[in-house]
């Protein structure tokens, strides 16, 4: 995807972590220049990350860290998030993050540019605006084109997710075990509570009193909100997979008009920043490996259910980037949007 941004001086705060870096290489590719901008952290202040074709210095935050920027971007978390984006925009910066600190907020707008747009009409500068949930993003981007046409009555999840959702340090230990399995050594497991390598495993997140973990309720939350659909009925089952990069899901859809699969797949096909890839003779689907390192969700295996009425239930697999749609990407888009570009 080629954005170009005009966004003046910028600030991203969690430059050395995962979603940091690919937001470093898309704000690259889009033209920033490396003198508009000034990277922040913690641990990793005083190194320095390769920008274009610069060196940028990490800096440690402090109370001056946002004067005279126009923009700060957050991937740090949502503890960072809540004590730092209130004093960018009180410093008159507009703020992305990509935490949930902000997410529940109804004066901040939750957007997905492709399916909500209009969440960002009555936004004013300076102020926050919430990037929603990586799986989140990825399943509506498969199932918003659906849901305009013949409006979805319950949705239900199965997410495989990759271990770089986890961040940075996760992603390397992914990297780690391989190397240790290789080499015969015992594996080191301590950024995830489970072994990342050639396992299945629930999300790590919190399991609230109603069994669900937080990844699940975010992704039932933040799905109502985005589709301005607060009776949706959502359930979510959200799992960890041994792969680097690009969540997978198992969508089923219950729809109140009958919609054939061949419709569905007519509309995907349509849709801005999706891919359908479903070719049964080929044995061609959508794959984590595919959807690495690309900017659009890659949908297939769309089908009606039989053992609903005709055309009122719909499965697809959906799979995407969810460094790059499911945060970086779709957090620059919002920008361009709120920009101008
Ligand atoms: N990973 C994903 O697929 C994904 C997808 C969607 C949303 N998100 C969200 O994006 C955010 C970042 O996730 P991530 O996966 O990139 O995490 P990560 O790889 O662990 O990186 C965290 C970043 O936050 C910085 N940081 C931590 N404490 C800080 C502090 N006190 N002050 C300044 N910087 C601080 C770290 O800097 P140092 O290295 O210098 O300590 C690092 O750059 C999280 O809110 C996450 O939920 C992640």
């Amino acid at each position: 995807m080629s954005l170009e941004l005009k966004t003046g001086r910028m600030a991203l705060v969690g430059a050395s972590g995962a979603v940091g870096r690919e937001m470093l290489s898309i704000l690259a590719q889009a033209g920033v220049a490396a003198q508009d901008m000034h990277l922040f952290g913690s641990r990793s202040a005083g190194s320095s990350i390769p920008y274009g074709g610069s060196e940028l210095v990490v800096a440690d935050l402090a109370g001056n860290s946002f004067d005279d920027v126009d923009v700060v971007l957050f991937a740090a978390g949502a503890d960072v998030a809540r004590e730092w984006a209130p004093r960018a925009v009180d410093a008159g910066a507009t703020v992305i993050d990509n935490s949930s600190a902000f997410r529940g907020d109804p004066d901040v707008p939750l957007v997905v540019p492709e399916v909500n747009p209009e969440a960002l009409h009555s936004f004013v500068a300076p102020g926050i605006i919430a990037n929603p949930n990586c799986s989140t993003i990825i399943a509506l981007m498969g199932t918003a084109p659906i849901h305009r046409r013949a409006p979805i009555t319950r949705m239900s999840i199965a997410t495989y997710q990759a271990i770089s959702g986890a961040g940075a340090s996760a992603m390397s230990e992914l990297d780690r075990q391989a190397v240790d399995h290789v080499a015969g050594d015992p594996l080191t497991v301590e950024a995830l509570p489970s072994q990342a390598l050639f396992n299945v495993f629930s999300h790590e997140s919190r399991i609230g009193k109603d069994g669900f973990n937080e990844e699940e309720q975010k992704i039932r939350s933040e799905s109502r909100r985005i589709l301005a659909a607060p009776g949706l009925a959502i359930s979510a089952t959200c799992v960890r997979v041994g792969v680097p990069r690009a969540h997978a899901m198992a969508i089923d859809l219950d729809l109140s008009e009958p919609l054939d699969a061949a419709d569905a797949r007519a509309l995907l096909q349509s849709a801005p920043g999706v891919t359908v890839v479903d070719d049964p003779e080929q044995g061609r689907f959508p794959e984590s490996v595919h959807a690495a390192g690309g900017d659009n969700v890659l949908v297939g295996r769309i089908r009606n259910d039989p053992d609903r009425a005709p055309g009122r239930g719909l499965l697809l697999f959906a799979c995407g980037d969810q460094l790059r749609k499911g945060a970086a990407l779709n957090a620059i888009q919002v920008l361009a949007l709120v920009s101008g570009e």
